[in-house]
C-alpha cells in the first residue's frame, strides 16, 4: 500500500530511527561520491503555490541523484488553479507519475491529495505544518548531539506551522520542547498533528532558553501572513535570538533557523554568522534526508 508524509506522525518513532540511517548512509555515498541510483525510471511531480529555495532545489536535486527525475509544477500553470477538482488531477497525475511533493496554503488540499492519489504524496509545507523541515531538523540534532531523547529545544518566536510540526516531533522522539511567543501568537494547531506530551509554552524567551540544547526561530512573518506584518513584528521584537539571548544560555547551545532568515528581525546577523550557529548543515541535510524519505516512499 502507498505511503505518504502529510505530517511528521505518519512516520512512527522507529521508522523514523531509519530514515534517519538510510540520510546518514545517502549522507556518506555523496560525500564519496558513491553513485546510488534507486530510483531510476522514476518520476515526482512537484506541486509550488508558494516560494521556496531549499525545499524546492533539495528535492530536484534529490530525485537526480537517486536516478529519478523531478518536474517543477506551480500552481498557476496546471489546470488545478483553473477548477480542475484535486480529484480528477489526482487520478491523472497518478497515471503518469511515481509521487507527489505538494506546497500550497490550506492543508486540506494536500489531505485531499493524497485521498485520491494512488500514489504518495509529500507535504512540502502548508499553513498547519512542515513536516520535511523538522525531520531533517531532528537528524541534525542527532548528528551535532549523538543523541535525540531528552534534548531541550527552545522554539523562539511565532506560533506557526514550523512549531506545530515540532510539537509533533518532540513529542514522537521524546524530545523536550519549550515554546516562547507572544500570548497571541500562541500555536493553537488543528487536531491531527498527534500528542504535543512533552510541550510547555511560554512567554519569556529568557525562561525558555534556559538550559536548552537548542535555541529555534523561524520568520516572523510566514508565506500567506503578510497582512499581519507590521502587528506582528511589534509583538515579536522581544524575541529576536540575539548575542544577549544566546549568551543567557548554556554555553555550547546550538542555534537553528528553517530559513530564509529575515537578519535583524527574528535573529541578528551575529547570531547567525555566530559560533553558535548550524544553519547551513541544517539546511544541507534537507538534501539528505528528503533522499532517505523518496527512497522509502517511492520504492514502498
Ligand atoms: N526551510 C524551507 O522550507 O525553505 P524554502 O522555503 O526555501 O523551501
Ligand atoms: N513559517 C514559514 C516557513 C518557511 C520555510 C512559512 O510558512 O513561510
Amino acid at each position: 500500500m502507498k505511503k505518504d508524509l502529510l505530517a511528521i506522525n505518519d512516520f512512527n518513532r522507529e521508522e523514523i530511527l531509519a530514515l534517519f540511517e538510510k540520510s546518514e548512509d545517502l549522507k556518506e555515498k555523496r560525500q564519496k561520491g558513491i553513485q546510488h541510483l534507486p530510483l531510476k525510471g522514476k518520476t515526482l511531480g512537484m506541486i509550488f503555490n508558494k516560494h521556496s529555495t531549499r525545499t524546492r532545489i533539495s528535492f530536484e536535486v534529490g530525485m537526480f541523484e537517486l536516478g529519478g527525475h523531478a518536474l517543477f509544477l506551480t500552481g498557476d500553470q496546471l489546470q488545478l488553479n483553473r477548477g480542475e477538482t484535486i480529484r480528477d488531477s489526482a487520478q491523472v497525475l497518478s497515471r503518469y507519475l511515481n509521487g507527489i511533493l505538494i506546497r500550497t496554503y490550506d492543508h486540506q488540499e494536500v489531505v485531499a491529495l493524497a485521498e485520491h492519489a494512488s500514489i504518495p504524496v509529500i507535504n512540502g509545507l502548508t499553513d498547519f505544518n512542515h513536516p520535511l523541515q523538522i525531520l531533517s531538523d531532528i537528524f541534525t540534532i542527532k548528528e551535532k548531539l549523538g543523541h535525540i531523547e531528552g534534548v531541550k529545544v527552545a522554539y523562539v518566536g511565532d506560533g506557526n506551522n514550523v512549531a506545530y510540526s515540532w510539537m509533533t516531533g518532540a513529542s514522537l522522539m521524546g524530545m523536550n520542547l519549550v515554546i516562547a511567543c507572544p500570548k497571541s501568537l500562541k500555536p493553537n494547531p488543528a487536531p491531527g498533528l498527534g500528542d504535543h506530551g512533552n510541550v510547555e509554552i511560554v512567554e519569556d524567551p529568557f525562561e525558555a532558553v534556559q538550559n536548552a540544547d537548542v535555541i529555534y526561530t523561524d520568520v516572523w512573518i510566514s508565506m500567506g501572513d503578510e497582512e499581519d506584518t507590521e502587528k506582528k513584528k511589534k509583538l515579536l521584537l522581544p524575541y529576536q535570538i540575539n548575542q544577549k539571548l544566546v549568551d543567557s544560555a548554556k554555553k555550547d547551545v546550538l542555534v537553528m533557523h528553517c530559513l530564509p532568515a529575515h537578519r535583524e528581525m527574528e535573529i541578528t546577523s551575529e547570531v547567525l554568522d555566530g559560533e553558535h550557529s548550524i544553519v547551513f548543515d541544517q539546511a544541507e541535510n534537507r538534501l539528505h534526508v528528503q533522499k532517505a524519505i523518496l527512497e522509502t516512499l517511492l520504492l514502498s
